[in-house]
């Protein structure tokens, strides 16, 4: 763990099993530790850690091979008496000094150079619906077919996708930048009110899905992993609607433009 945010690294590796906490955390362990561990003593050089939040932390948790060594390594615990009176595992902190990085607007400044397409996740049914313009979206793995997007956890619809069992990815076309300002909480259009339901359809799978985007992926949710402000959410498509428009919209230096007209088909 080096920010605030608890994270597990190497979580197929139940041979360690260590916290790395950030130096400057160390007067304010105990609140650091808070949503993974508490600790031991004072001094804050070991910490328990609770089961269930490594399982919570795990992509993997779930998966008999990686139960099986869990419960291993929490028998092994055991007899070393390395297991506290309500379960906790017994962790060594390592602090480790903060990594070295550029400033976020070096940041952003940098990634402003990256043209990349424009899209709105959404999920959810009627009034429940919520969708947010997202530009960091993936391929991810073509069997199965996956892809991710990474979600601001301050936005409104945060929650709301990442809990959502399905969702859909609309890629909008060249004539949807005011698409892209709506979704993106421009003019100030909140949860529901943001789809035009002369626009939205249900998908089978309980996604909505926008008719006149340029293509949309429907997904189901394959996992969900924390990373600094933004939750990566990857997910596997279960179905795909026809492309509309025959350009796509762009994000570049600052800009939202079209693409010039897509001329041929590449298979
Ligand atoms: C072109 C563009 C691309 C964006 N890309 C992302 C993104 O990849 N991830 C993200 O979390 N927010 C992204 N945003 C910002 C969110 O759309 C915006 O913060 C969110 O919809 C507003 O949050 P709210 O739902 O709380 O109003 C983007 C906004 C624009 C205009």
């Amino acid at each position: 763990m080096q920010n605030a945010l608890p994270r597990l690294e190497a979580p197929e590796d139940l041979g360690r099993f260590s916290i790395a906490m950030d130096e400057r955390l160390r007067p304010a362990a105990r609140a650091a530790l808070a949503p993974v561990a508490v600790p031991v003593s004072s001094e804050a050089t070991h910490a328990w850690v609770r089961p269930d939040a490594v399982r919570a932390l795990s992509p993997l948790a779930g998966e008999p091979e990686w139960e099986s060594g869990f419960a291993k390594m929490i028998a092994y615990a055991a007899s070393h008496g390395w297991l506290g009176d309500d379960g906790g595992i017994r962790a060594h902190i390592d602090y480790v000094e903060p990594r070295a990085s550029v400033s976020p607007d070096d940041f952003r400044n940098a990634m402003r150079k990256f043209a990349s397409g424009i899209c709105i996740v959404a999920c959810g049914e009627g009034d429940n619906r919520r969708g947010m313009t997202v530009s960091a979206f993936t391929s991810v793995s073509a069997e199965p077919p996956m892809v991710l997007v990474c979600l601001n956890s301050s936005s409104s619809s945060h929650q709301a996708l990442t809990s959502a069992e399905s969702y859909s990815v609309n890629i909008l076309g060249g004539s949807q930048k005011d698409l892209a300002h709506v979704f993106a909480g421009v003019g100030g259009l909140r949860g529901a009110d943001r789809f035009d339901d002369s626009e939205w359809r249900q998908d089978p799978h309980g996604a909505p899905v926008l008719v006149t985007a340029h293509q949309s992926l429907v997904c189901t949710q394959v996992s969900a992993h924390r990373a600094g402000t933004h939750t990566v959410l990857i997910g596997q498509v279960v179905a795909t609607g026809a492309a509309q428009d025959t350009s796509a919209l762009v994000n570049y230096d600052g800009a939202i433009k079209p693409t010039a007209p897509a001329s041929t088909t590449m298979h």
